[in-house]
């Protein structure tokens, strides 16, 4: 009688045959079932009320119509009607049980999630930083909640291609070429390399003001690269290098690999094509010498326009993302699309996502969902744009050493035993885990206040909260000597105590938590979750001893113990967090 995975899907599934048996069917009732408030119950099914409303039918009536009809279900739920015709289900402690020795290993949890992408490629463009520039706070947001959806993206079931879609191409590499020709410092070049190509980027620009003869020179050092220059398109590669090894490692840190680094340049000589389709099928237009697609259809972009290709023939950032999605279509058959940005990008998405379903549409091409997933911005705790004390970008190396020297002193006064290089590797985990961590726990859309004392706290929604909850667990097993990986749990009876119930009954909804998370791409969801079952776990923990000398008893806790380690540490781990043995 063991349920699948997602247990509220099952019940869609159930319910929505019951209403064909009733006679419902094609009529548009809703058979969907969702996780409920525990006072009710474990999930709730409430169709029969908009349904009865709109056939003016009794609702409880109907809802009794289609209970009789789950007779199958009667074995592992208690079914109870309630208030004007709510569907409530319980799991019973026998499925319950059932549930959790089925569910019983990541590859078990992963196959069981695999149902919502699976066979779907997934494309994810995230971080994405500019070249010879500094990643800002925003290039850090982007890339934890990036790899995060990822990794969600990929359990539920998608293959998934990360691509580091680098701002390396544009106007900018003229005065840049211009100051580093001039000014460069090799010594700075190689021990803090983008600093230095910011330095001379500077320089650059203040010494080609307009109209100026220099920066005419700026011009021709531009051309020249656009037109294959070996000595410039070395430099140029040059740039990309250094860049690309710098932000390798905050990647490093982060355990973020790359499949491709498919910067602007890539999609240089792919912009013409962009130019003929668009204005062939008859979306783009001249409007004073720059090409642009209207849509009239919709409120803004009727007459804001999008702006394709400039008056002076350049291709533009539009161009080049147009580009880029066809390639996306084209060479890696994506299902899906996903650009993780900053909110201020939203107009440029949405015109080009407009943009790119007519064209795909209109040439028979494949139309891929199409994702931008934006956050807000990142504040200090006065409300301002997170800068230095001199108002200068901060950088994230030091960002990321800050978060483990204060995790590397919290951890020294709560286990000054351990010896030091285990410290420092707990620091390592609870400092950068910590960040990424804030950045997931809310939802991505509001704006987010960067407080190192919030994000290091060990209680509340926090990294350190939930790795030290993964460790509490871990002692459990150590002491007792059992091996966590595979606890002896044979002969367990089904859970009884009120703690007991309310953990089985979070770790089944496990699988709530990721479809929503991998379908809504919001990892908060994922967060808040695990946040639950930590809670639900050291309820359990206060109230019942696990190592008791009824052998049944016994096996049941360590079943609960074992359940939620793979738990929280499959979660964590989603969310891009390495967790630890102890802490
Ligand atoms: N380089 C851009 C920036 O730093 C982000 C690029 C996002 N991806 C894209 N396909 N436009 O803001």
């Amino acid at each position: 009688m063991s349920l699948p995975f997602n247990v509220a899907a099952h019940l869609s599934t159930s319910l929505r045959a019951a209403a064909d048996q009733a006679g419902l069917a094609g009529r548009g009732f809703d058979p969907e079932v969702r996780v409920a408030d525990p006072a009710h119950g474990d999930f709730q099914a409430n169709g029969a009320l908009a349904f009865a409303k709109r056939e003016k039918l009794n609702p409880r009536a109907l809802a009794q119509q289609v209970v009789d009809q789950l007779g199958a279900l009667q074995a592992s739920f208690d079914i109870t009607l309630a208030g004007p015709g709510f569907i409530n289900f319980r799991l019973k402690p026998a499925a319950l049980l059932a549930w959790l020795q089925t569910h019983a290993s990541e590859d078990q949890l992963r196959a069981g999630a695999s149902a919502a992408h699976a066979g779907q490629t997934w494309v994810v463009d995230y971080s994405s930083p500019n070249t010879a520039k500094q990643m800002h706070v925003g290039h850090l947001r982007s890339a934890v909640i990036g790899e995060a959806i990822c990794r969600l993206l990929a359990f539920t079931g998608a293959k998934v291609i990360r691509d580091n879609h680098l701002g390396d191409w544009g106007t900018q590499f003229g005065k840049l070429i211009y100051g580093y020709k001039r000014w460069v410092d090799e010594a700075a070049l190689l021990s803090e390399p983008i600093e230095e190509l910011e330095r001379v980027y500077k320089l650059g620009h203040a010494a080609t003001p307009d109209d100026s003869p220099e920066l005419e020179e700026a011009r021709r050092e531009l051309v020249k690269l656009q037109s294959g220059d070996p000595q410039n398109v070395a430099l140029w590669k040059k740039f990309s290098d250094v860049s690309l090894a710098a932000f390798q490692q905050i990647y490093d840190r982060l355990g973020i690999v790359f499949d491709h680094n498919l910067g602007e340049s890539f999609y240089n000589d792919k912009v013409e094509r962009i130019y003929r389709e668009l204005a062939e099928t008859g979306l783009a237009e001249v409007s004073e010498g720059a090409l642009v697609v209207f849509h009239p259809e919709h409120p803004r972009y009727a007459k804001q326009p999008f702006l394709i290709r400039k008056a002076d023939g350049a291709s533009n950032y539009a161009s080049t993302d147009l580009a880029t999605a066809l390639y996306r279509v084209e060479h890696f058959a994506a299902d899906g699309i996903v650009v993780v940005t900053d909110f201020r990008q939203g107009d440029h998405f949405e015109q080009l996502f407009l943009t790119a379903k007519k064209w795909f549409a209109a040439k028979g091409y494949r139309v891929p969902e199409l994702h931008h997933v934006t956050f807000g911005a990142v504040t200090g705790e006065d409300g301002k744009a997170l800068k230095t004390r001199d108002g200068g970008v901060i950088k994230l190396k030091a960002l990321l050493d800050e978060a483990e020297e204060r995790a590397y002193a919290l951890v020294s006064a709560k286990s000054p035993d351990l010896p030091e290089a285990e410290r420092r590797e707990i620091a390592r985990a609870v400092g950068v885990g910590s960040v990424q961590y804030a950045d997931l726990a809310q939802n991505r859309s509001s704006n987010y206040v960067f407080a190192w004392d919030k994000m290091l706290a060990l209680d509340g929604n926090t990294a350190p909260y939930l790795l030290y909850a993964v460790t509490r667990v871990r002692s459990i097993f150590r002491k007792a000597d059992l091996d966590p990986a595979a606890p002896p749990t044979t002969g367990a009876s089904a859970p009884e105590s009120a703690q007991e119930l309310t953990l089985a009954r979070k770790l089944v909804q496990f699988a709530d938590a990721i479809q929503v998370a991998g379908t809504q791409l919001r990892p908060h969801f994922l967060c808040l979750y695990l946040f639950e079952l930590a809670g639900a776990y050291s309820a359990f923990y206060a109230a019942d001893k696990v190592i008791v000398d009824d052998p049944s008893v016994r096996a049941r806790r360590l079943l609960l113990c074992h359940r939620t380690l793979l738990t929280l540490e499959t979660g964590l781990r989603l969310l891009g967090l390495r967790t630890l043995e102890r802490m």
